[in-house]
């Protein structure tokens, strides 16, 4: 199995993406910790992938450093390493541009990427020590979007965080690969989660969703778990500063395609 007896830690895991995520790193061979605010859903995730191999799940606030800061203590408690960060966590706030918070904006900038730094500086840090003892060199992982190049005009602070997480990722790229750590991004187009749930039941929103789907359907939440396997996977041990993206086809389209009706 390509991540035989490697650690890792995905937030966001108690559900969606994330959770997809952490039950292909157990399929594959990993330890895993699962890393939520949702204490009920993360408890049951861990229950359910429990049967699989050896899952954790720790409650953390990615964009509180003391819970990061606890998040590396308990994984190195529990498994004694860390080799594979996915910084998963995300969350949206829809509002116009004219009428957006500014606690709102705060919000989604201090989950989807003041978190991603946090976790990814305290697992680095680790990671480094581990290399300059001799250790295996590790790799982390961001969640991105198609939202990183282009916009949703209602969907301010997303966009934007989704943008500085591509830079997030070439940044930490470049410091971290004299130690041979890999840093990596994955940017998926509209996947099935209850990210996408007000858009899924809305059969207009999806044809218009739909329509700029080349492939013609939404995504699942395993076929973004593959590509974190591959990125986690030596099979990309020469990748680094890199965001692929995962979208049935959207960012090359630049136009709409025909939908059926949906009955
Ligand atoms: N679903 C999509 O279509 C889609 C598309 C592109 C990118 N993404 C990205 O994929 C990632 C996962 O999205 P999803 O669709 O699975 O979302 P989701 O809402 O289903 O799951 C997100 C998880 O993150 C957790 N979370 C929220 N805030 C947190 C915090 N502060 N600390 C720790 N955990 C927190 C939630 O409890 C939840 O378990 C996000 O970064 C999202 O931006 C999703």
């Amino acid at each position: 199995m390509s991540l035989e007896n490697k650690v890792a830690i995905v937030t966001g895991a108690a559900g969606g993406i994330g959770f997809a995520i952490a039950r292909r790193f157990v399929q594959d061979g990993a330890k895993v910790v699962i890393a939520d605010l949702d204490d009920a859903r993360g408890a049951a995730a861990e229950a359910e992938l429990g049967a699989l191999g050896e899952v954790r799940y720790v409650h953390c606030n990615v964009a509180e450093k003391l819970d990061v800061r606890n998040l590396v203590a308990a994984t190195l408690d529990a498994f004694g390493d860390i080799d594979i960060l996915v910084n998963n966590a995300g969350i949206v706030v829809g509002a116009d541009f004219l009428d957006l918070e500014e606690a709102d904006f705060d919000r989604v900038l201090g989950v989807n990427l003041k978190g991603a730094f946090l976790c990814s500086q305290a697992v680095a840090r680790h990671m480094v020590d581990k290399v300059k003892d001799g250790g295996t060199p590790g790799t982390i992982i961001n969640m991105s979007s198609v939202n990183a190049v282009f916009a949703i005009a209602n969907q301010v602070p997303y966009s934007i965080s989704k943008g500085g997480m591509n830079q997030l990722t070439k940044v930490a790229a470049l410091s971290l690969a004299p130690y041979g750590i890999r840093v990596n991004g994955i940017g998926p187009g509209s996947i099935m989660t209850e990210m996408l749930a007000s858009v899924n039941s809305d059969p207009a929103a999806k044809a218009r969703v739909l329509s700029r789907t080349p492939m013609g359907r939404v995504g699942e939440p395993s076929e973004i778990a593959g590509v974190a396997a591959f990125l986690a996977s030596d099979d990309a041990s020469y990748m680094t500063g890199q965001t692929l993206y995962a979208d049935g086809g959207r960012l090359p389209l630049n136009y709409t395609v025909p939908v059926p009706d949906e009955d």
